[in-house]
């Protein structure tokens, strides 16, 4: 299941995150700061950026998962004790069918850093392909330069461009405007939201 950050996560989020290979490859910055990273996570929900605890039962956080709603990007970071146990790649898929059956993202794209096996292997698990983009360069959690390739995946029978149907989660709470050519005013929806992963489990994404 994803949920929400709690403060009752505080005292897991170090064992979490604090690593080198999160900071290497991730923007998560390094030395880590527990209440730093809830600030950083409510001014990203803020911009429109929703970042998800992965969990098994709603419990403990294992990980997390992360959503730019307006240009369809997610990321990743699974806890080094919680790994090679499938996480990462359950979450993406659920978030992936989640943002092309739910809100009509019919892109999706991962920026990868170059090299970074693992996650590789996290989006091909997901359907994603390595795209033509261009490599971009971008400062990770250690404050180097590094070099980011985008990987995505196009909705099946789809072009891949449509404009995405986000005004499927505006939420009565939410009110204004979801989507424009240039701008975006993200409102999230305080319902919860049931979804399959594919593999018949039911989990539930909450969007608040
Ligand atoms: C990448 C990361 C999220 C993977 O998490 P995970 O829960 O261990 O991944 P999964 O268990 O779902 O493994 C997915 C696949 O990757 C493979 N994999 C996992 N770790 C690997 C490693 N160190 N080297 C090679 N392959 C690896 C698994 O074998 C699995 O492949 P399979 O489906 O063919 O068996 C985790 O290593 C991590 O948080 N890394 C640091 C942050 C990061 O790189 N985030 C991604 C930013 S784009």
């Amino acid at each position: 299941m994803l949920r929400d950050w709690l403060d009752a996560d505080l005292p897991h989020l170090p064992g979490l995150f604090d690593a080198p290979d999160i900071a290497a490859n991730t923007d998560i910055p390094s030395p880590f700061d527990a209440d730093a990273f809830l600030v950083r996570i409510r001014r990203r929900r803020a911009q429109g950026i929703v970042d998800l605890a992965v969990t098994r039962d709603g419990g403990e956080p294992l990980g997390l998962v992360a959503l730019h709603v307006a240009i369809g990007v997610l990321g990743y970071a699974i806890g080094p004790a919680h790994r090679g146990r499938g996480m990462a790649s359950r979450a993406l898929r659920l978030m992936t069918s989640f943002c092309h059956e739910e809100l009509g993202l019919t892109r999706l794209r991962l920026s990868i850093v170059q090299g970074n096996l693992p996650s590789q292997r996290v989006a091909e698990s997901a359907g994603y392909v390595r795209s033509d983009d261009e490599v971009v360069e971008r400062t990770n959690g250690l404050g180097q330069p590094k070099l980011l390739e985008t990987w995505h995946r196009i909705a099946p029978g789809t072009s891949g461009w449509q404009r995405p149907d986000t005004t499927r989660v505006i939420g009565a709470a939410g009110g204004g405007r979801v989507w424009d050519d240039a701008s975006v005013d993200y409102r999230h929806d305080p319902t919860r939201r049931d979804l399959r992963d594919g593999k018949g489990d039911l989990h539930t994404v909450h969007l608040g």
